[in-house]
């Protein structure tokens, strides 16, 4: 997976201002009024930033409240989204084809709630919470990321999956309108995911719809993916289409195009080596000061990316050299 990066040009102030804009309002407004209207102009109008929707009356919990969160230009413009491309910085110059609103899931298999559902059949505003989670890249860096979400489970238990559901599979939208790189064989289109279902149903494992408080950029993965921060981020299947609730442990894109390197559970873990990379350490892009992966500072990376305490008890028994 690990494609050639490209480095990106250092955070501007008016970038950082955002996040000021974000976490601290007062802050920013008073750096506002200092700085003067013209030199926020360019930041809010940014592709990046300008056109999503603040979200309203998400719930802030205490996942990650003591952790600082990467800046919203580097989270933003240093993505994985192959549908787009398969530099860091094409997903943003080029998700702008994607159409999130409207959007229809289809949700099949073992449950009570089949059929097609609307966006807002699957999301339910007052469910909505932040969580502030580490996210680790199997290429060896990693980032600070403030989601906005649903817990999984509470749209899982909407949908009455019965006991024959064991996995739960996930797709992407497959429309090579929207997404120009399906018409090329990168990757075996559409990109899929699976999760066993304790795991699905684990309180942190969420489905996202948005970052920074807004909407989900489309680079990101709009208008919904999914967020399991002890995996590696390929997990994170980003623009979902489909939900089907099997009883055999579903395909995932990057374990069926290179099967000895990328497992299904691809849980963090410094102690398994990537064929090509030790994933003993990684670096933490911060987006202070330029955010490229090649500058940022390198840190020990954690077994399950720090989530050990809440996790590791869904592997109890489990060989995880040989479940990788
Ligand atoms: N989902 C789809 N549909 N296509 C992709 O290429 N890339 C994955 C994952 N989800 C990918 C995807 C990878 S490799 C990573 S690291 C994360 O998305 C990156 O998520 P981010 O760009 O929001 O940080």
């Amino acid at each position: 997976m690990l494609i050639k990066t490209k480095n990106i040009s250092d955070a501007k102030s008016s970038e950082i201002v955002q996040q000021d804009f974000y976490y601290n309002r007062r802050k920013f407004l008073t750096s506002a009024a200092g700085l003067g209207c013209a030199a926020l102009l360019p930041a809010l109008g940014s592709p990046a930033f300008g056109a999503q929707k603040p979200l309203k009356n998400v719930q802030k919990t205490a996942w990650g409240d003591k952790l600082q969160p990467t800046t919203f230009d580097a989270v933003t413009t240093y993505n994985n989204f192959y549908e787009f491309g398969t530099l860091k910085s094409d997903p943003s110059k080029n998700a702008h084809t994607l159409k999130p609103h409207p959007w229809t899931i289809e949700v099949s298999g073992h449950a009570d709630k089949t059929g097609k559902f609307s966006y807002g059949d699957i999301i339910k505003p007052h469910q909505l919470e932040e969580r502030i989670y580490r996210m680790r890249c199997v290429e060896g860096w990693s980032m600070v990321i403030p989601w906005v979400g649903v817990p999984l489970a509470k749209i899982i238990k909407r949908l009455e999956p019965t006991s024959k559901a064991k996995y739960i599979a996930f797709e992407t939208l497959l429309d090579r309108q929207q997404m120009p790189l399906q018409k090329f064989p990168i990757l075996p289109w559409p990109y899929v995911e699976g999760l066993r279902m304790d795991e699905a149903m684990h309180p942190l494992t969420i489905m996202a719809i948005g970052v920074f408080g807004s909407e989900m950029p489309n680079q990101n993965g709009a208008p919904m993916r999914l967020v399991v921060p002890w995996k590696y981020g390929f997990k994170g299947i980003k623009s979902i289409v489909k939900i089907s609730f099997v009883e055999k442990q579903p395909p995932s894109t990057w374990s069926v195009s290179t099967p000895h390197e990328y497992g299904f559970y691809s849980n963090v873990n410094p102690e398994v080596d990537h064929p090509r990379w030790s994933q003993k350490r990684e670096r933490l892009i911060t987006g202070e000061g330029g955010f490229s992966a090649l500058f940022a500072k390198k840190i020990e990376t954690k077994m399950f990316n720090g989530y050990a305490e809440e996790v590791a008890g869904l592997y109890a028994g489990m060989d995880l050299k040989k479940n990788f």
